[in-house]
C-alpha cells in the first residue's frame, strides 16, 4: 500500500487571529437605517448583510450589542439595507465614525416603511423586522424585503480590512 499525502498541510496562515482569517472573506458594503424614538435617521455601516431566502424574501445582517445605534434597531419595525455603489466610499467611512451627524450632508428620504434610503446606492431593501436574537456579541436581525430598487453601478468591495473597486469577471 502507498502513503496517501495528507490532504491539509500545516500553514502558517493558521496563526493568523481568526478575525483576519475571516477577513478572506470578501464583501460589499452596507449602510443600515432606520430612525430612533424620537424619529431621528440613524444608521450605520455593515458588512454582515447577507441573503436568508428568497421565498419568503429574507435577509439577514449583525449589529455589535455595544452599538450606539443598537438602542434604535431592539424597537424598528423597519429598516433599510443601502447596498453602497463604489462611488460612496466616503459614506461608508462616515457611517462608521462615532456620532450622531451622520447623515448630515447625505441625501436620503423616507420610503414607504418610514425608513431613510440614501440616494445614489446599486441597491436598496426596505425590510421589516421579523427576528432579533443576540448571538454572542451580535445581534442577529432577520428582516422581510418589502420593496426594494435596484440601479447598474458597480458595488464598493471590502476585503481583508480594506475598500476594493470590482475587478473583472473571470
Ligand atoms: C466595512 C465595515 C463593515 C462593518 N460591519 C459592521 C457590521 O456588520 N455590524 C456592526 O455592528 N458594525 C459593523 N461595522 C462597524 C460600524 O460601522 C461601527 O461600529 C459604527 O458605525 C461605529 O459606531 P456605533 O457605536 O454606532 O456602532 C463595520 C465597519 C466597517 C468599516
Amino acid at each position: 500500500m502507498t502513503d496517501i499525502a495528507p490532504v491539509i498541510t500545516p500553514e502558517a496562515s493558521h496563526q493568523v487571529p481568526l478575525r483576519q482569517a475571516l477577513s478572506a472573506f470578501s464583501t460589499g458594503v452596507t449602510v443600515v437605517s432606520t430612525v430612533s424614538g424620537t424619529g431621528a435617521p440613524v444608521g450605520l455601516t455593515a458588512n454582515s448583510f447577507n441573503v436568508l431566502s428568497l421565498e419568503p424574501p429574507l435577509v439577514l445582517w449583525s449589529l455589535r450589542t455595544n452599538s450606539s445605534c443598537v438602542e434604535a434597531f431592539q424597537s424598528a419595525s423597519h429598516f433599510t439595507i443601502n447596498i453602497l455603489s463604489e462611488q460612496q466610499l466616503e459614506l461608508s467611512r462616515r457611517f462608521a465614525r462615532p456620532g450622531d451627524d451622520r447623515f448630515d450632508g447625505v441625501t436620503w428620504r423616507f420610503g414607504p416603511g418610514a425608513v431613510p434610503r440614501i440616494q445614489g446606492c446599486a441597491a436598496i431593501f426596505e425590510c421589516r423586522t421579523v427576528s432579533r436574537q443576540i448571538y454572542g456579541d451580535h445581534v442577529l436581525i432577520i428582516g422581510r424585503v418589502e420593496d426594494y430598487r435596484y440601479q447598474a453601478k458597480r458595488p464598493l468591495i471590502f476585503h481583508h480590512g480594506r475598500y476594493h473597486a470590482l475587478g473583472e469577471p473571470l
